[in-house]
């Protein structure tokens, strides 16, 4: 490892004096206190400005000064944090100039978007949360984070906990989907995968709750659009999940590229200080998204780039990632009496306090380390938990006549479509330091999972897209060459089973990927149609980041399988699946629209005033498609079969205080050991604020053995019961709930009962 020798200039004494002393609230404070007062007023601002490296960028080129005054900077203490630096050479290099050149030797924190695996990509967190299993987005943060750390970086921005409703945003692909509560647990998860129980191990890193708040409400789903949404959807479907990771520790926050109700996040002093900072007591510190205090001026809500600094200060962004408004500005504000010296210090306290519990002020290289890079990075046991993720993620949306699992005695499989043999598109969009073309293509994980006495014919069939590809590029689609078709064809006749592999290119999804239009692009369907004629037994292999409305594969095709971006192992766990050497298990986390028109679509909705068919038009439909989705929010088969018995209560009516029982049998009445995620659902069916239809409280995913039985028990507390009013008070009320038990949020069995004093 390559060690630190020359340890800062005039605060050298003081750094190594507490180097030695214990991470405890009390040390920690002793410690910064003492460097802040140290510090002059431009080294304070200094530690609240953020920048890219030039080598990567993951927003719009940044403006103004050039490679050489930002080295210059960093050599005056002006840089407190640097993004997408990454690798243990490049970051050791870039933490000498800070730590060497400037007074105070204060280390840089490098931050990075480490979104779903760092080099070893796991499946997009879309995909993941489909999985069910939060301990599995544990493991996976786990291992970015061991990936991330051994290549110098302190701090992922994830996890990503926008509850998204609407599949026309691109950015559904980093969150968990349409629901609050799932959001909850999977980014509580996410957090302790990274975080760890300590900051300062060199397996772990910050993690970052972003975006702060109501991003993925963005008006017709078009990114960085505006947000209007009521209070009340604001705490009981965007906050909880923020809430919840504060109180599992959280070190860090990213606010939101959107207005909300009139006001960017960025300069959103309620989120941020009445009620992150404030109410939720978050003592880590917020940074705000790239150039999001800039677009102040844009968003209308400042003149210019100074007040734009003034408002976003004061209302509590800590940290400017590269809008360069901090640093020339508020040193100014300060002097004018505009910002208060006060919040300064506290905002940079803020920042201090993170990198001493990252044990940056005992070693500043002590996460640059290239052997462990080398060795931990990318490893085999890595892949193998990525696999083991991805499998777990995919969801069998359609399965007519057993078509799968494939026998691996059939004579003839088919491998066609423009996503069968690619090995880049499954990994999917923010890959971070993923090699492109790296990932193990639906092709290579069949191949290796059938003996040689089996023939794959492959046929590309057609290109999905004609243009470069790149996270910053916008694609064009294949719109005419069909000579590929015949081929395919060829290929689909004169076998036993197709399989075809069909969706979005990567960058379809991700941020600025919105779309009015969620059909599959180009000439897929007809490649569809085209196979479908020859050859019936057509199973679809669905690689997307999004929903996606596929009315005619859900009505033609036999079988339809949502592998989404499944990461680095992604052909070895769909042939995982494809041949039932794993039985399918994940359920959809989003609803599946019929058609783009239906969003957002999502299951938690009210029942508006006029629910129902009527007999007449006079009710809340449309005239041209049904109200329901295509495949509904927990939706998903398994080769097995479960059957649900009637579920029980322990009693008709409840005290506050005490815990709701319930219970029901579920038996495995297939052919094949399986696992089935049973759900609970409540209801207020009136209340002083109206309430969704269902809402979902509480899961298991239970393994059963062919034939096997299994009495499955839920306790849902008051607090469960509960909601927030328009202004943020918490309610639990007493009076009627109904639970609503089963397999998906549609397939469920209704149970009542009261809630009394
Ligand atoms: C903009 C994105 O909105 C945010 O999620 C990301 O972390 C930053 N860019 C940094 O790359």
């Amino acid at each position: 490892m390559r060690k630190y020798i020359n340890f800062g200039i005039a605060c050298c004494l003081l750094l190594s004096a507490c180097a030695k002393q214990s991470n405890t609230a009390s040390t920690t404070d002793q410690f910064v206190d003492q460097l802040l007062s140290k510090m002059t007023l431009e080294e304070k601002i200094g530690q609240l400005n953020q920048c890219t490296s030039r080598w990567e960028m993951t927003g719009p080129a940044p403006k103004g000064d050039n490679i050489q005054n930002q080295l210059e900077n960093i050599k005056s203490g002006k840089v407190g944090s640097m993004l997408n630096v990454n690798g243990a050479n490049e970051t050791y290099e870039a933490q000498k100039l800070a730590v060497e050149k400037s007074r105070l030797g204060i280390p840089m924190l490098f931050g990075y978007d480490v979104i779903h695996g760092y080099k070893t990509m796991f499946p997009i967190p879309l995909a993941e949360a489909s999985s069910w299993e939060p301990e599995l987005a544990k493991l996976s943060s786990q291992v970015a984070a061991k990936e991330a750390a051994a290549s110098g970086l302190h701090w992922t921005f994830a996890p990503m906990m926008d509850v998204g409703r609407d599949a026309r945003w691109g950015r559904v692909m980093e969150g968990c989907g349409e629901d609050p509560y799932l959001a909850s647990i999977f980014s509580v998860a996410r957090v302790l995968g990274f975080q760890g129980t300590d900051l300062s191990k060199d397996y772990t890193v910050a993690a970052c709750a972003k975006h702060f708040a109501a991003y993925a409400f963005s008006e017709s789903g078009r990114d960085y659009n505006t947000v209007d949404i009521g209070t009340y959807t604001l705490h009981n479907m965007v906050l909880p999940p923020f809430k919840a990771v504060t109180e599992s520790g959280v070190a860090t926050f990213m606010n939101s590229f959107n207005l909300i109700n009139g006001t960017p996040s960025s300069a959103n002093s309620y989120l941020q200080r009445d009620l992150l900072k404030g109410k939720w007591g978050f003592k880590g510190f917020v940074v705000s998204d790239w150039g999001s205090i800039e677009e102040v001026v844009n968003h209308g809500a400042a003149k210019d780039l100074k007040k734009a600094a003034e408002l976003c200060f004061n209302a509590g962004s800590d940290m400017d990632m590269e809008s360069d408004a901090y640093l020339p500005y508020l040193e100014e504000l300060v002097k004018e009496g505009k910002v208060d010296e006060s919040l300064i210090d506290d905002a940079v306290r803020r920042i201090l306090k993170i990198k001493y519990k990252l044990g940056l002020f005992d070693d500043p290289y002590r996460y640059s380390d290239i052997k462990r890079e080398k060795e931990l990075v990318y490893s085999k046991e890595n892949r193998a938990i990525a696999r083991e993720v991805a499998k777990r993620s995919i969801v069998l949306l359609k399965n007519e006549n057993q078509l799968l699992p494939i026998s691996k005695n059939t004579k003839s499989i088919a491998v066609i479509g423009p996503l069968a043999n690619d090995k880049d598109i499954p990994l999917g969009s923010w890959r971070a330091k993923a090699i492109s073309n790296s990932a193990v293509s639906l092709l290579e994980g069949i191949q290796s999972a059938v003996s040689s006495n089996i023939t794959i014919n492959y046929a590309k069939g057609c290109n999905l897209s004609i243009s470069e590809r790149s996270f910053a590029q916008e694609l064009v689609f294949e719109e005419n060459d069909k000579s590929g078709f015949p081929q395919a064809v060829n290929a689909a006749k004169k076998s036993d089973v197709v399989v075809l592999a069909l969706g979005e290119d990567c960058w379809q999804s991700g941020e600025a990927r919105s779309q009015t239009d969620i059909r599959l692009k180009g000439l897929q369907l007809e490649l569809f149609e085209a196979i479908r004629k020859v050859n019936k037994n057509v199973v679809v292999v669905l690689m997307n980041g999004r929903p996606i409305a596929i009315p005619e594969i859900a009505e033609k095709a036999d079988a339809i399988l949502e592998t989404w971006f499944a990461g680095s192992e992604a052909g070895n766990a769909i042939a995982d699946v494809l041949f039932g050497d794993y039985n399918p298990s994940g359920k959809l986390t989003m609803s599946f629209p019929r058609n783009v028109g239906q969003c957002p679509i999502y299951y938690n909705h009210m029942n508006t005033g006029r629910p129902s068919p009527s007999g007449n038009v006079f009710w809340s439909h449309y005239t041209d498609a049904q109200n329901t989705p295509l495949y509904p929010f927990g939706y998903g088969l398994s080769y097995t079969n479960f059957e649900y018995a009637e579920p029980n209560l322990d009693k008709e009516s409840y005290k506050l205080g005490e815990s709701v029982k319930l219970s029901l049998l579920l038996s495995n009445i297939g052919q094949a050991e399986g696992e089935e995620i049973v759900q609970v659902y409540i209801q207020a069916p009136y209340a002083k604020y109206a309430r969704p239809v269902k809402e979902l409280k509480a899961f298991e995913k239970v393994k059963l053995a062919v034939g096997e039985k299994k009495k499955i028990t839920f306790k849902l507390n008051s607090q469960d019961l509960g909601y927030y009013a328009p202004n943020g008070d918490f309610l639990i009320e007493l009076g009627i709930y109904h639970i609503y038990l089963g397999r998906n949020s549609q397939e469920v069995q209704k149970l009542s009962f009261t809630l009394i004093e």
